[in-house]
C-alpha cells in the first residue's frame, strides 16, 4: 500500500480531458485500496491572480465535481491547501535550500513567462510549494500529468538536499506519471484544455452539449464511404466512454460505409449523456447540499494537519526552530 497525494488545481468547470486525464485515474487508485491524499490547490491557483470570488467558487466547484465523480471522503483524505497552513512553513525551509538555477530552468515557469504572465515570485516559487504539498505528508506515489514531471525532480531534489543536511527526516517521493492516458482530443482535434477553447464539460447535458458535440471538427468523407475510425476525434471520445463490444460495433459501422459523421456524433452524445448520468445525478443532489461540502473539507483538513503537525515537529527540531 502507498501513500498516493496529488494536487488538484481548482481552474474552473471541469472537462473530459480533466476525467479521462487524471480525476478517472486518481479515483481509483482509492478504490484499489492506497491511502489517497488529495488536495485542491489553492494556493497554487493563486498564481494565475483570480478574482477572489472566482478563486472561492471555483475551488468550491472541484470539490463538488470530485465527490460527484465518486471520491469518497471516508476513504481519501479530501482538503484545500489554504486549510493547513504549515505546508507554508515547509515551503520556506525549502526554499532556504533551493538554488535559484533550479527554478529558473523549470519549463513550466519559462511557458508561463512565454505567454505573457508576469515574472513574479510566486510563478518562480510554485515548484517550490509543490514540494513542501508532497514531502509534508510523507507521500510515496504522486501521479501528475507529464507536465508535472519537472516539478518532481525538483521535488525530489529538495528532499534530498534537506535530507543531507539535517538528517533523513523526509520521504523521498516516486512520481506517477500518466503517460499512457490517451489523449482527449478536443472540438477542434487539438489537445482538450480550457486554454484552447475546445473543451466538453463533464456535467453538461440536453441540447447545449448536443450543438457541442455536433461542433467537432472531422474530414469531409461522404457519408456513403467507409471512414477510418482511428482518424476521427470523435470516434476517439467514443472510445472513452464506450464499452469494448459498443466500440467494436461502432469501428465496423465506420469501416462498412454508410454512416455519416453526423449518426457518429449522436451515438457520442447519447453514451455521453448515459456515461455520466450517475455522477449528474449526484452532483445535483450536493449542489443542494453546501454546508456538507464545507464539512467534508474541513474534516480532510483536520486528517491532514495531524501529519503535518507531526511531520513539522520533526523537521523543527531538525532545522533549530
Ligand atoms: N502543479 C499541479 C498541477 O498543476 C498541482 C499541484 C500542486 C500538485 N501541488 C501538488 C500535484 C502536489 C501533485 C502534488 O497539476
Amino acid at each position: 500500500m502507498s501513500r498516493v497525494l496529488t494536487g488538484i488545481q481548482p481552474s474552473g468547470i471541469l472537462h473530459l480531458g480533466n476525467y479521462f486525464g487524471t480525476m478517472r485515474q486518481s479515483i481509483q487508485m482509492q478504490n484499489e485500496g492506497n491511502e489517497c491524499f488529495y488536495f485542491i490547490a489553492n494556493f497554487h491557483a493563486m498564481t494565475s491572480m483570480p478574482e477572489a470570488e472566482d478563486l472561492r467558487s471555483r475551488t468550491f466547484n472541484v470539490a463538488l465535481d470530485f465527490l460527484a465523480c465518486g471520491l469518497d471522503p471516508e476513504r481519501t483524505v479530501f482538503w484545500r491547501q489554504s486549510d493547513v497552513p504549515e505546508v507554508q512553513t515547509l515551503a520556506w525551509y525549502l526554499s532556504c535550500l533551493c538554488p535559484l538555477g533550479l527554478l529558473e530552468r523549470c519549463h513550466s515557469y519559462k511557458d508561463k513567462l512565454a505567454h505573457g504572465l508576469e515574472a513574479n515570485h510566486g510563478l518562480l516559487a510554485y515548484p517550490v510549494l509543490m514540494a513542501a504539498d508532497i514531502l509534508l505528508y510523507h507521500s510515496n506515489l504522486v501521479p501528475v500529468g507529464k507536465d508535472q514531471k519537472q516539478h518532481l525532480e525538483v521535488t525530489r531534489d529538495l528532499a534530498i538536499r534537506f535530507n543531507n543536511r539535517y538528517g533523513d527526516i523526509l520521504t523521498i517521493p516516486e512520481p506517477m506519471i500518466q503517460e499512457s492516458v490517451a489523449v482527449v482530443p478536443g472540438l477542434d482535434g487539438q489537445k482538450m484544455s480550457k486554454s484552447y477553447n475546445n473543451t466538453i464539460e463533464i456535467f453538461g447535458e440536453g441540447k447545449p452539449i448536443r450543438s457541442k458535440i455536433m461542433r467537432i471538427v472531422t474530414d469531409s468523407t461522404p457519408m456513403e464511404e467507409p471512414k477510418d475510425p482511428d482518424k476521427c476525434n470523435v470516434f476517439a471520445l467514443y472510445k472513452l466512454m464506450a464499452t469494448p463490444e459498443e466500440q467494436e460495433a461502432m469501428r465496423q459501422r465506420y469501416l462498412a460505409g454508410g454512416m455519416g459523421y453526423g449518426h457518429a456524433k449522436q451515438a457520442l452524445f447519447e453514451k455521453y449523456t448515459e456515461y455520466f448520468a450517475e455522477m449528474r445525478e449526484r452532483r445535483k443532489q450536493l449542489l443542494e447540499k453546501p454546508q456538507f461540502i464545507e464539512d467534508v473539507l474541513q474534516a480532510g483538513a483536520e486528517k491532514a494537519r495531524k501529519i503535518a503537525a507531526k511531520t513539522m515537529e520533526q523537521v523543527n527540531a531538525a532545522v533549530g526552530l
